[in-house]
């Protein structure tokens, strides 16, 4: 998918918001101001988020909860300590009903289960590129009803 621009990547995260369950795992990867931020944003708002989204910086995770969901924001540019990892009790996250969403999945590489979902960010031109592929049931039937709605409103 082309994101022409910022409000391209902020309809990204809203289209992928109906087909979110629990338990699932989103990771997305790509370089230094590739939109991670912006597409995760606008699925948290999507999913009812109402308080301001933040980059998750110290903590490495920023938790919302709409309803029962739990909805973990984690960036793990900064992570460099494998203490740090049980310290926190990141598997527990990970293990549960809990959405968790990635960024930089890379740098805690060997820690994280699969993913559902994995999201691939690129610039290009003054816009971006999203590739996304399903590693799931779950993730395949979200990108399914991505692609219904991406369709719908497009022809709408
Ligand atoms: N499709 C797009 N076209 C042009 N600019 C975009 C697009 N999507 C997002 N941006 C802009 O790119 C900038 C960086 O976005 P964002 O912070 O979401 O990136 P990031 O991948 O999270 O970066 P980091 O790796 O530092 O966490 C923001 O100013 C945002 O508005
Ligand atoms: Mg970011």
């Amino acid at each position: 998918m082309h994101l022409q621009d910022e409000a391209a990547t902020e309809r990204a995260g809203r289209l992928l918001a109906p087909g979110i369950t629990p338990g699932m795992r989103v990771y997305l990867s790509g370089e230094l101001g590739s939109g991670k931020t912006t597409l995760v944003r606008a699925l948290l708002r999507a999913l009812g988020v109402r308080e301001r989204v933040k980059s998750p910086s110290y903590a490495l995770v920023e938790l919302y909860v709409v309803s029962s969901l739990h909805l973990y924001h984690f960036d793990f540019s900064r992570f460099e300590d494998p203490l740090e990892w049980a310290d926190a009790g990141f598997d527990e996250y990970f293990d549960g009903s809990g959405v968790c969403l990635v960024e930089w999945p890379e740098r805690a590489a060997g820690r994280l289960p699969q993913p559902d979902l994995e999201i691939l960010l690129s610039l290009a031109g003054t816009g971006r590129d999203a590739q996304f592929t399903a590693h799931s049931e779950a993730g395949a039937r979200c990108l399914k009803s991505v692609s219904v709605l991406n369709s719908q409103e497009g022809s709408s």
